[in-house]
């Protein structure tokens, strides 16, 4: 569909539009969502640039540490993907940050890589809950799943290690042919609403 730049609607409230006012208002919404949603992704993630919090590296190194060694290690693009981003909602989600990040992947990603990022958080909890006199094995609750020892391993590979400073880790460029595959395909998420509203 041809969009026409300099449409726009005759009204101010979504209640007055016409049906074909909602067909141009789709196409023209999908095709900015999609065409912005990497680059946009990619300055998301750039605000976990600088601050350390501690750590010997920056939240930006640690995404491409982890991304990095989830390709070096020959996980699928999804993965790979889900690696780079497991953090991305770190900046503006700090509570929930895992169930955020999960959101944001759905749509794109196989089931198994959403549930490992919306899990992330509890279970890289092994590593350091004791330390705050909590239960290092609160993940043993999803024992039954089908993806724990995935998301056990996930974070045990890239996650808890990824604070190196002089992991020789890829530029951000290197991901961008894996993001364009994952976020160009058809959404796996019946229903959702084409429009933002
Ligand atoms: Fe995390
Ligand atoms: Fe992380």
């Amino acid at each position: 569909m041809a969009l026409d730049p300099n449409f726009a609607v005759p009204w101010t409230e979504m209640q007055y539009g016409t049906r074909e006012q909602y067909a141009h208002l789709g196409a023209a919404f999908e095709q900015h969502a999609r065409g912005a949603l990497v680059d946009n992704l990619i300055n998301l993630l750039g605000l976990l640039k600088g601050p350390t919090l501690g750590y010997q590296c920056d939240r930006y190194s640690h995404s491409l540490q982890s991304g990095t060694r989830a390709y070096r290690n020959d996980e699928s693009v999804d993965m790979v993907v889900a690696a780079l981003l497991h953090d991305i909602a770190d900046g503006f989600a700090p509570e929930n940050h895992s169930d955020a990040a999960a959101a944001l992947l759905r749509p794109y990603v196989d089931d198994e890589t959403h549930w490992v990022v919306k899990h992330h958080g509890l279970f890289q909890g092994y590593y350091y809950f004791h330390h705050h006199d909590g239960d290092r094995n609160a993940r043993d609750q999803y024992q039954d799943s089908p993806y724990y020892d995935r998301c056990v391993d996930f974070c045990h590979e890239y996650d808890q290690n990824c604070f190196d400073p002089n992991y020789p880790v890829m530029d951000i460029e290197d991901f961008r042919p894996m993001l364009d595959e994952v976020l160009s395909r058809p959404s796996r998420v019946p229903g959702v609403a084409p429009l933002p509203g």
